[in-house]
């Protein structure tokens, strides 16, 4: 039997802006990590990945709330849980790796005094030898040769992606039980970011920890993920085992977005992405919210709500009146 470290159920996080109105940005997402897995979290520009993340650290800026749904983490519900718990747990136990490393660093602060504040919030006992020690071998661990000199700098003397990797480093420092890395290669280059999926992977084998991998790359996800989820304007819309997802979509927006990846073996180049645009988050239309870009939507699905997840295969769930048949694709 799996035992979820973290289960999300039925999320939904708005932003109540002034000048927009309601951003329905997550709406009613449900999904579990395991201890030793990682799962991809896919879905283009704006459909709600991000937002995700920030909703499991309850740390969704204003005007965003959460204001339905539980994020249990071993079984224990964060939403409405003190801040003081909660910063214990963010780090020590669920860790993120931003989108934007050089935003998520103190711009005044050095490296060295951001990283040992971090250590000193969950191992005050240490000395600050140890401390510093534990820091250098952090950032060694992540690739970079200098600590001494990186720990010394202050973010604005970093590239990008030297910022990402202190991200990196700082997300693994502790071990964590669930780490979620939001894009956490996208600044840098093939070479690093292979060496940074190896620790990602290490991570998992060798700590059980269970990663939440944000991604637009479906390469990646194919290399990395033991499990994918799929979201399109604020929900999950398919979710399936890794080799699943690949071989037989059953949604076909997963399908559009396979289209778009480049293929090894054509030289076609990246195929055409999905036309169209998604629906306005403040203006969501109560049928399915990808009929507008469906090719072959049918009175069923003009006619009735959006629809809910249901199974269409052993570990695949989609949420389309009409999931793709193998003989489909
Ligand atoms: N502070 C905010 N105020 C209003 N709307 C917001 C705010 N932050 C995010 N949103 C909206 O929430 C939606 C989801 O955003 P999110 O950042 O989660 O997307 P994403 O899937 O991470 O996209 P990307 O791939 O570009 O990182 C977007 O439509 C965005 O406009
Ligand atoms: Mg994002």
């Amino acid at each position: 039997m799996t035992n979820p470290v973290l289960e999300v159920d039925d999320l939904y996080t708005h932003f109540f802006t002034r000048e927009r109105g309601v951003v329905k940005a997550i709406n009613g997402v449900s999904f579990s990590l395991n201890a030793g897995e990682i799962v991809a979290l896919v879905g283009e520009s704006g459909s709600g990945k991000t937002v995700t993340a920030l909703s499991i650290l309850n740390i969704v800026p204003f005007p965003g709330r959460i204001f339905q749904g539980s994020i249990k983490y071993r079984g224990e519900d964060l939403v409405g849980v003190d801040e003081e718990k909660l910063r214990y747990i963010r780090g020590e136990e669920i860790a993120m790796i931003f989108q934007d490393p050089l935003a998520a660093l103190n711009p005044v602060m050095n490296v060295g005094d951001q990283i040992l504040e971090v250590i000193g919030a969950h191992r005050g006992h240490l000395s600050n030898e140890e401390k510093w020690e534990m820091a250098s071998e952090a950032i060694k661990k992540v690739g970079l040769s200098d600590p001494e000199r990186i720990l010394t700098s202050f973010p604005f003397q970093l590239s990008g992606g030297m910022a990402q990797r202190i991200m990196l480093a700082i997300g693994l420092m502790m071990e964590p039980a669930v780490l979620i890395a939001d894009e956490p290669t996208s600044a840098l280059d093939v070479t690093l970011q292979a060496e940074i999926m190896e620790h990602l992977r290490s991570l998992k084998e060798l700590h059980d920890t269970a990663v939440l991998l944000i991604t637009h790359d479906m390469g990646l996800v194919a290399q990395m993920a033991d499990h994918v989820l799929v979201m399109y304007a604020g929900s999950v819309v398919e979710s399936g085992d890794v080799d699943t997802i690949f071989r037989r979509p059953a949604h076909p927006y997963t399908w559009a977005l396979l289209q778009s990846v480049p293929r090894l073996d054509s030289d076609e180049g990246p195929l055409r992405p999905l036309p169209g645009s998604p629906p306005d988050l403040t203006d969501l239309p109560d049928e399915c919210p990808f009929i507008s870009r469906c090719h072959r939507p049918s009175m069923t699905c003009r006619t009735s709500p959006r629809p809910a997840l249901k199974q269409v295969g052993a570990d695949q769930v989609a949420a389309c009146y009409h999931p793709l048949e193998p003989l489909d694709q």
